[in-house]
């Protein structure tokens, strides 16, 4: 049995799951793959800390030359995250003609080019799938067997840990704090969850998904982001009599060779197949213009989720690269230059949620600065409490418009004396 050496460059959620496939499925990746796969050495921060798997003596490490100098360790595998010195470390490993597999969407997003080239100069595999969605071979199914088509939209849950908040918040009555820390210690947050819960990890793998989706390099600054900290039970309630839910989604769309590109929570039909997409469940739902509507579902977090797509990752280079003098390139987002739209310019229809003074006249103020920016209204609900007979809240349902009319129009709602507060805007996608 032929043997290749890897090093796992950390060991927490992510390097545990990878450690234990590699040794519990150790004789299906021999038979599968022809090659035993051996961890030779593994870098932490933290020598001393208590790892919950079983290593070898003389494996882990806190010196990152130990792996850098060692010809014999053929592959690289990224899974500490951040930037630096993550960066730093898969650059020095391809200057010295070792494969990379990394689960880092934070560094692809962001410096992805640099990373993609330099592999594609020093003629080694750089393989990402872990780094969107966890489990779901996405990466693969686009950049493999969806090339026979031109993506017009893709929708997808994508980040783990706020699909698990408003999982448990819509179904159990979750208090945000109490399912945030439970997510935590899941495994499915990021080291600082304010990246889950503020959208950012979302946006990064919008970036990864959209720039081989449509081929074309993303300024993951120009992806529209927004996270789902103001989503609260009384809005999940609206969705509800709506006979919708609410999903922090992330959307790219190609209109007329511009792309759309934006992560918020969306209200969405509850009979769309990605409204069934609970707890730590990720799905990717694509139009193809050949293939039609496909949706791609799977755990999107967590340490045998993403595991598993780090492993196969590990094979996939086992099998067609170690060794081999020209490799297929890795550079898939330069086939097009395509410009990303002003989120200003997007069209959707909004929900808006206020609380206003309840006394004569106050509709009709309202209704009038939606008209002066030709905002069209499909509903309006008005609710008061019997307690509280000064306010009441206010629920509009408009019909499609651009982000631009209904930002000019509730900044001019929020200066209206009868306004007290503008709550809550979420965007609703049909999926016409
Ligand atoms: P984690 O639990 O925080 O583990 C990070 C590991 O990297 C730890 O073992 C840590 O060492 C080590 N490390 C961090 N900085 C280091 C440094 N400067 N030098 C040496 N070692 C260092 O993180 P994780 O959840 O496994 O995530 C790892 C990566 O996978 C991230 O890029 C994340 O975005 C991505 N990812 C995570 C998931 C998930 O479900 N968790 C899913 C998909 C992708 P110590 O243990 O000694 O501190
Ligand atoms: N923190 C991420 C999530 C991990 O919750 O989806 C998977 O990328």
């Amino acid at each position: 049995m032929k043997k290749v050496k890897i090093a796992l460059l950390g060991l927490g959620n992510v390097g545990r799951g990878v450690w234990n496939i590699l040794k519990e499925n150790e004789e299906e990746i021999m038979k599968r793959s022809g090659f035993k796969v051996e961890v030779a050495k593994v870098l932490v921060r933290d020598i001393n800390k208590p790892r919950g798997v079983e290593v070898p003596d003389g494996i882990v490490t806190t010196d990152f030359n130990e792996i850098l100098n060692d010809d014999s360790i053929k592959i690289v595998v990224e899974v500490m995250g951040g930037i630096e010195p993550a960066r730093e470390y898969m650059l020095k490993s391809m200057s010295r003609k070792k494969q990379i597999v990394t689960a880092n969407k934070m560094l692809l997003a962001t410096n992805g080019d640099e990373l993609y080239k330099k592999a594609d100069e020093e003629g080694v595999m750089f393989n990402y799938e872990a780094s969107v969605a966890g489990g779901i071979p996405i990466i693969q199914a686009i950049n493999e067997s969806l090339t026979g088509n031109k993506i017009k939209e893709l929708y997808g849950i994508v980040n783990g840990t706020t699909n698990f908040i408003l999982s448990k918040m819509e179904l159990e009555n979750g208090k945000f704090d109490d399912v945030l820390k439970l997510a935590q210690e899941m495994g499915y947050a990021e080291a600082d969850p304010t990246s889950d819960i503020e959208g950012y990890d979302a946006q990064y793998k919008l970036a990864i998904l959209a720039s081989l989706a449509f081929g074309t390099k993303i300024d993951v600054s120009k992806v529209y982001r927004e996270g789902i900290t103001k989503i609260t039970d009384v809005d999940m309630e609206y969705a509800k009599s709506f006979g919708m839910v609410i999903k922090l989604l992330a959307i790219a769309k190609d209109v007329d060779g511009q792309l759309e590109l934006r992560v918020h929570p969306t209200m969405i039909p509850e009979t769309h197949p990605l409204a069934n997409v609970y707890d730590s469940f990720n799905a990717v739902f694509i139009k193809g213009n050949a293939v039609g509507d496909l949706m791609f579902y799977g755990r999107g977090a967590g340490d045998l989720p993403t595991g598993s797509a780090v492993v196969a990752d590990i094979i996939s280079i086992v099998r067609t690269n170690i060794d081999v003098d020209n490799p297929i390139s890795v550079v898939k987002n330069n086939l097009w230059n395509k410009e990303i739209m002003d989120v200003a310019n997007v069209e959707s229809k909004y929900y808006i949620r206020a609380t206003v003074q309840d006394r004569p006249g106050v509709l009709g103020e309202v209704s009038a600065v939606f008209g002066n920016y030709e905002v069209s209204m499909h509903s309006v609900i008005q609710k008061g409490e019997i307690k509280n007979k000064s306010k009441v809240a206010l629920v509009l349902v408009t019909h499609m418009t651009t982000e631009e009319k209904v930002r000019k129009a509730l900044d001019e709602l929020s200066k209206l004396n009868a306004v007290e507060s503008i709550e809550n805007l979420i965007r609703i996608e049909e999926f016409e």
